[in-house]
């Protein structure tokens, strides 16, 4: 059985209530609970974590490391300003994918560059909750191929 973290980042723990016509209307927790159910599928165990805190995400990120076989991370607004989490994922030597649920290079143009996806394998986004699902999928072809 493979061990996966997924990781996310500044107020996406107010899914459901926040900008539901950007982001939806799943909650983080209903989000979670998809994410488990297709784990569970692909004989993969999640770890889920939020952190609205620069420096906890950065220091789970470290964890993956020693405790884990991949990454998903969406680093909310983070993507756009944060070199210290696209230097902590180009430390870790494991599969990282990076998601979001909107696609941000349909909106406005300061979501257009994402700093963090330079430390990552690769990047989905636009699916709004379906993109962690794609998310678990291609990590799972990472990990297990
Ligand atoms: C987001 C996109 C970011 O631009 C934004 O700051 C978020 C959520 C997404 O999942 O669509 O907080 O990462």
């Amino acid at each position: 059985m493979k061990k996966i973290i997924i990781i996310n980042g500044p107020n996406l723990n107010l899914l459901g209530k926040r900008e539901d016509d950007i982001y939806g209307k799943d909650t983080l927790e209903d989000i979670k609970n998809s994410c488990e159910e297709k784990g569970k599928k692909l004989n993969i165990e999640l770890i889920f974590f939020q952190s609205n805190n620069e420096g906890e995400i950065i220091n789970k990120i470290h964890e993956v490391e020693s405790s884990y076989d991949g990454l998903i991370i969406n680093p909310a607004a983070f993507t756009h300003s944060s070199i210290a989490i696209l230097d902590s994922l180009r430390a870790i030597n494991k599969p990282k994918i990076e998601i979001h649920l909107s696609n941000i290079y349909s909106r406005e143009e300061y979501r257009k560059k994402s700093i963090t996806s330079e430390g990552v394998n690769g990047i989905i986004c636009g699916f709004g909750g379906n993109s962690y699902i794609l998310g678990i999928e291609a990590m799972a072809k990472l990990i297990y191929n």
